[in-house]
């Protein structure tokens, strides 16, 4: 057996609905060296280079130390940008309401996905990736926040099930993962961590209250704020990329944002990328940096706080209320507050990327510690539903129940309960409480993925659910302790959080956070003990990452129900699409200024006789291009994946199926040497059955 490991990080979301990073899955992908592995095994070395999961060992004399093969990938994952309830970062639904459907099962989402690549990868390259090595880890974007309440009933409600998102997803992952698989080349790796104080802020503070004072002791602030930075470089110690791991919500945009977009994480990829390679589109660079999500439960991005937007009332721009961030009795009214607020929810998203990229930047300066031994992972299904899925007795009060399956089973079927203090808080989680009362097993996934992969000294609790800060810190420090406890691991073991991953497993509050009810806690779906379940599966499964470990799996409750040929596909396929009578489509309806020279800052627009995008997704192209004229050719310089760029899709009728579409671009600031470059134009792409082009005038820029 090969010695490998994936870990593919992009903007899957609890369920399909992608709102995301320049819409690329990063695949990151680690192997020993067999040629290294082969002297660590003839030199029987203690834990470095050891055999791997029941590989015969292929001698080798190269001496070469700490060296694995590494491969680095991007891929375009954005399905169809318009009708569906997906906001991106370049393409609109700018015209009617998103639509509303009750989905019915979303444990089918991130598990079918997640079938679909494995299967695919399998069949690619039969014995390498697998089920077992392969992680799918959300970056965690979101559409519908208004900031400080997370609004997931529209995540459920909105979408059903979209068969073109997923396989968007699955083709730009699995493209990912070849273009990794394809760079595969010998190469070292080291870890590092620094603070990154200004990037998030505890959204539920009294629930973080609820912990224990003299644990709460122990850390400084009421949120991690370690960025931990996984260094990929390679032969001659050139960086080739980096995989990182800090907590915040994806949701530095408004609910209000009409543009599909990567939020703070996909954000801080496009930063850190096109610094090192200015030149390269948007997610066409070699180098690949990886911004992955941690214990991220009870995180926000709004870092500023909640406040009050009741125009009228006496609470105006006052703080929320503190426990239940409700203004003047309801939620409604209760906005977090990005670093850039007063300019835009955009500029906000910039800042808190901006602070990840510096982190890792920070780190990437430095000379952080080498990582070398074994590359070994686990993997297994467990039925949280099931009986015996938990072998531990819960001490500490008597008079609690001593098996925590039927808390569990109870947390799963009924509604939470304080109904009451939950409607204190928001409406979102009495509807989600109905839900579970009415359909239990529909459409809360029963069974999980438990993961985790090694290498060296470095794990990564690949975990299904959204972990708050203190629940994380439980669950780290108790595996860490186990692996150096269980001889897995010498002293120097690292655990990060990796999540949420696999199948969307909503959140885990530590259990004193459970019974103050706010938002995590009333999410934490299978009942206040969950936390300590995973502390135990997790903690009971180390040894399968010891060097030692025979490679065999432990026993997996059986891999949850393939449903996606029962999946209820609620969108439409392009019924109509024409231009206005005397039109055609790409017709220019509205035109830049010949006669203007635009400066930086200023935003130039045209308008398009349009065709519904979802007719092709351009997966790896784009919908737009700002193109440069130089020396006499047309040069694309931007592409719709750039901040600079809009492309803004509106239905203008429904029966006759005219559309528009908008291209703008905000010309950049000390960007251009505009010394010898005279004439711009803006180019859309359309995807109607047949894909044409469609370019503005030509323009200045001075
Ligand atoms: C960051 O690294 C230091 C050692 O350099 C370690 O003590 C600390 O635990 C690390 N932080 C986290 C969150 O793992
Ligand atoms: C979106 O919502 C924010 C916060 O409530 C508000 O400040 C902003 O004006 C809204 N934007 C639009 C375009 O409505
Ligand atoms: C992406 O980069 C490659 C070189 O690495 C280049 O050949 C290709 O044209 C680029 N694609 C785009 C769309 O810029
Ligand atoms: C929040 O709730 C706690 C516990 O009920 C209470 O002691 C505290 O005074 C409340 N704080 C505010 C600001 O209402
Ligand atoms: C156990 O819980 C009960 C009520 O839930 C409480 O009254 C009692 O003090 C607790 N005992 C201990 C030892 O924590
Ligand atoms: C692996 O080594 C540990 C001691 O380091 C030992 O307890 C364990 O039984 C060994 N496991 C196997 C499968 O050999
Ligand atoms: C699209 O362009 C037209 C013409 O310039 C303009 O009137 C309209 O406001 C634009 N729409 C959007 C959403 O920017
Ligand atoms: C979309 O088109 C409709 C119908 O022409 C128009 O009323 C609406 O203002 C347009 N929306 C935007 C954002 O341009």
């Amino acid at each position: 057996m090969p010695l490998l490991q994936l870990y593919a990080v992009g903007p899957l979301t609890e369920n399909l609905n992608l709102h995301t990073l320049q819409n690329s899955m990063r695949a990151f992908v680690g192997l020993t060296n067999r040629v290294v592995f082969g002297l660590a095994a003839f030199f029987a070395s203690a834990s470095v280079f050891s055999a791997g999961s029941g590989s015969q060992a292929a001698f080798g004399v190269q001496p070469v130390a700490a060296q694995y093969l590494l491969g680095l990938g991007i891929g375009d994952i954005t399905g169809p940008v318009v009708e569906t309830n997906m906001m991106n970062y370049k393409l609109a639904h700018a015209s009617a309401p998103f639509k509303k459907f009750r989905m019915t099962d979303i444990a089918m989402g991130d598990t079918g996905i997640r079938r679909s690549i494995v299967s695919q990868l399998s069949e690619l390259y039969p014995g390498l990736y697998t089920n077992e090595n392969i992680a799918l880890v959300s970056t965690h974007q979101h559409s519908g926040v208004g900031g400080y309440l997370e609004d997931l009933l529209p995540q459920i409600t909105s979408l059903g099930y979209v068969k073109e998102t997923a396989d968007a997803i699955v083709q730009g992952t699995v493209r990912a993962v070849q273009q990794a698989h394809a760079s595969l080349a010998p190469g070292k790796l080291s870890l590092g961590n620094t603070t990154v104080v200004d990037g998030n802020a505890n959204r539920s503070p009294s629930a973080y209250l609820a912990n224990p004072a003299d644990e709460r002791a122990k850390y400084q602030y009421n949120q991690d704020k370690d960025l931990t930075l996984l260094r990929f470089d390679d032969a001659s110690g050139k960086a080739r990329g980096f995989l990182s791991f800090y907590p915040v919500h994806g949701t530095s945009l408004y609910e209000n944002n009409t543009l599909i977009s990567g939020d703070n994480k996909g954000m801080a990829a496009y930063l850190y990328e096109s610094m090192v390679e200015p030149s390269a589109m948007p997610g066409n660079s070699t180098f690949v940096a990886g911004f992955t999500q941690s214990n991220v439960g009870d995180t926000s991005p709004n870092t500023l706080g909640a406040f009050c937007e009741s125009p009228g009332e006496d609470y105006d721009g006052q703080a929320c209320d503190f426990n239940s961030s409700t203004c003047g009795g309801t939620a409604q009214d209760c906005h977090g507050r990005g670093p850039g607020f007063r300019i835009s929810d955009f500029e906000s998203d910039r800042i808190i990327a901006q602070y990840q990229v510096d982190g890792a930047n920070t780190l990437m300066g430095q000379t952080l510690a080498p990582v070398s031994g074994s590359v070994r992972w686990m993997h297994t299904y467990l039925n949280i539903d099931g009986p015996g899925a938990f072998d531990f007795v819960q001490g500490d009060n008597s008079s609690q129940p001593q098996n925590p399956f039927w808390e569990i089973v109870k947390g799963a079927v009924t509604p939470q309960p304080n109904a009451q203090q939950t409607a204190c808080q928001s409406p979102k989680p009495i509807l989600l409480n109905t839900g579970y009362a009415h359909t239990p097993y529909n459409w809360s996934p029963d069974t999980v993925d438990i993961q985790m992969l090694r290498v060296g000294n470095f794990v990564m609790l690949i975990m299904p659910g959204e972990l708050t800060t203190m629940a994380g810190r439980r669950l780290r420090d108790a595996i860490r302790a186990q692996l150096i406890a269980g001889d897995v691991i010498g002293p120097d073991a690292y655990v990060v959080i990796a999540g949420p991953a696999n199948t969307y497993a909503h959140y885990v509050a530590t259990k004193e956070e459970y019974g103050v009810q706010r938002y995590e806690g009333a999410s934490t779906i299978f009942g206040q003990y969950t936390l300590d379940a995973y502390i135990d599966k997790y903690g009971s499964l180390v040894s399968f990452l010891a060097d030692n470990a025979t490679g065999a799996m432990p026993a997996s409750d059986p891999a949850p129900p393939d449903l996606s040929s029962e999946a209820i596909t609620l969108r439409t396929p392009v019924v109509l699409d024409s231009p206005p009578s005397g039109k055609n489509f790409g017709d220019v309806l509205a035109d830049v200024s010949t006669t203007t020279i635009y400066h930086a800052g200023d935003t130039v627009n045209v308008q398009f006789v349009g065709a519904n995008p979802r007719n092709n997704f351009r997966l790896e192209g784009t919908f737009l291009t700002v193109d440069q004229l130089v020396s006499g050719s047309w040069t694309a310089v931007r592409s719709d994946s750039h901040p600079s760029t809009t492309y803004q899709w509106n239905r203008t009728n429904t029966l006759t199926g005219t559309s528009t579409v908008n291209v703008t671009w905000t010309i950049e600031d000390g960007t251009w040497d505009l010394s010898d470059i005279v004439l711009w134009r803006l180019e859309a792409l359309f995807g109607s059955i047949t894909s044409f082009t469609s370019q503005s005038s030509e323009f200045t820029v001075g």
